[in-house]
């Protein structure tokens, strides 16, 4: 195996049953590109050089699926025969073998790669190709092979006889050519078919027909190899990957409830003896400490989690905690916040672009937005940062160890020294010194009887209200 592993992957199609204005390659799953699966699984068996060949929106395709990879343009879809041909020229001149891929099977394994690729080297084929039995064939190129079991050729469904479409092996678009046979095979292709494209399929009829030696490798899982047409497709691809990522986090130590309702997208990390509870979203380049328990109710996007926090029945984007952290339940964290370890975040608090340091209870009722919060300091029910004056956003900074009591309202800028003392209800608008006292309130009157008296001038002496 001397020259480096390269691959093909095919994905300048427009997935017109996508029924999408996206290129069908960047449509997302679980949160990344669909094609870019089928780029990982290819990187995973050891192939150095992949040519992605591009077409239907190809600005963005390029951009989404990032600059490691070689492009070739196919301007026109004429296709899986043309879009391989648009590829050749990108070969490494050394090149033996290569591996062909449709962009739009996200199932797919490392381990398919490599079977194909070394049963081609062992068997010395001019081509090998991943095929599958399944139940339901409909939409897949059907197998042929003669009376002795050879393959003789690949027919498409909508050039198919009512015969063949009852055959129920079918093929996968994943293959292992030898480049000269490829290159060989490829101008002979024509458009004579029901859809007046050039088949890729089309190439193992002409290999057969040469006496060519041609290897149907059967996946033992056909699963791995489906692909994705329509949305219902993706909806079921989506939650085979999904239970897949969720079952190895089982095995490496993670308890994870209630699979059906746990969301846990490729990109997320876990540390061990973190239990997700039911109904939890984790996405993004989300990565959670060990002893967690995550749910039941969480959504968290791009977060860092420490170890030991117990975060429920909230909704956090970009935000950075550290361990023994809790957060719940109907909180709303949002991004640019930074918790430090043994935060207490409760219910109904929104916060927004804030750090808060060590041992800080924030429980009730409150929005902190564009601000600084010391250690161990008490936020009271109902505390408010007026962070906006309508036209700009001003910082509050908090103090350690400070007591902010209830239905403060800290009118931003200002800031609390440590170890100050807001009087619950005081709209604070002053800069407040370390260890003060600051109150801000109307002073209650009390007026003695006063109820009484009114009544006594309405109705006489010893009369009642009616
Ligand atoms: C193709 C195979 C079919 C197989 C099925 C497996 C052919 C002719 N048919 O059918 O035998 O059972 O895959 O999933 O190969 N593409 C291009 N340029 C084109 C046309 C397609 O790059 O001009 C790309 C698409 O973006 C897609 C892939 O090739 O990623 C397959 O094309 P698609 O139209 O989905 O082929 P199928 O009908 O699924
Ligand atoms: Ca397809």
């Amino acid at each position: 195996m001397a020259s480096k592993r390269t691959a093909i992957v095919m994905a300048a199609g427009k997935g017109t049953r996508m029924k999408s204005e996206r290129p069908k390659a960047t449509i997302p799953l679980l949160g990344q590109p669909l094609t870019s699966y089928v780029l990982r699984a290819l990187e995973g068996a050891g192939v150095e050089q992949i040519i992605v060949v591009v077409g239907h929106g190809a600005e963005e395709v390029q951009q989404m699926l990032g600059d490691r990879y070689t492009y070739a343009l196919q301007a026109e879809q004429l296709g899986t025969g043309h879009a391989v041909m648009q590829a050749i020229p990108y070969l490494p001149p050394d090149a033996e073998y290569v591996i062909i891929a449709a962009g739009d099977s996200p199932l797919i394994t490392p381990e398919v790669f490599r079977a194909l690729y070394e049963t081609a080297y062992e068997t010395q084929s001019a081509c090998v190709f991943a095929t599958a039995l399944l139940d339901d064939p409909t939409g897949y190129g059907r197998i042929l092979r003669d009376g002795s079991g050879k393959v003789v050729g690949i027919v498409e469904e909508k050039d198919a006889s009512p015969e063949q479409r009852a055959i129920r092996e079918v093929c996968t678009s994943f293959y292992c050519f030898r480049v000269d046979a490829l290159r060989d095979a490829l101008p002979r292709l024509n458009n004579q078919n029901a859809q007046g494209e050039y088949y890729l399929t089309d190439v193992i009829g002409i290999l057969a027909h040469q006496g060519a030696r041609i290897v149907a490798w059967q996946s033992p899982d056909p699963t791995l190899l489906i692909g994705v047409n329509n949305r219902w497709e993706l909806a079921q691809a989506g939650y085979a990957l999904r239970m897949r990522i969720l079952k190895q986090l089982c095995l490496d130590g993670i308890t994870i409830v209630d699979p059906a309702t746990t969301y846990i997208e490729p990109t997320v990390q876990i540390g061990h003896d973190t239990v997700v509870e039911p109904n939890t979203h984790l996405r993004g380049n989300t990565t959670i400490g060990a002893r967690c328990t995550l749910g039941p109710d969480l959504y968290l996007q791009d977060c860092t989690v420490g170890d030991s926090c117990h975060l429920f029945r909230s909704h956090l984007v970009q935000v950075r905690i550290d361990s023994e952290v809790s957060v719940g339940p109907f909180a709303h964290i949002r991004p640019g916040t930074v918790l430090h370890r043994g935060v207490r975040i409760g219910d109904f608090v929104e916060i927004k672009n804030v750090e808060i340091g060590e041992g800080t209870k924030v429980l009730h009722l409150t929005y902190l937005g564009d601000a600084t919060v010391g250690k161990g300091t008490n936020i009271g029910a109902g505390t408010i940062t007026c962070n906006y004056d309508g036209e700009r956003k001003h910082r509050t900074v908090i103090g350690d160890g400070v007591f902010v009591g209830s239905h403060a309202t800290l009118i931003a800028p200002v800031t609390i020294g440590d170890g100050a003392y807001i009087a619950a209800a005081s709209p604070i608008t002053e800069d407040v010194p370390p260890e003060s006292l600051a109150i801000a309130r109307c002073y209650q009157t009390v007026k003695a009887g006063w109820v009484r008296k009114r009544r006594e001038s309405k109705h006489g002496a010893g009369g009642t209200e009616p």
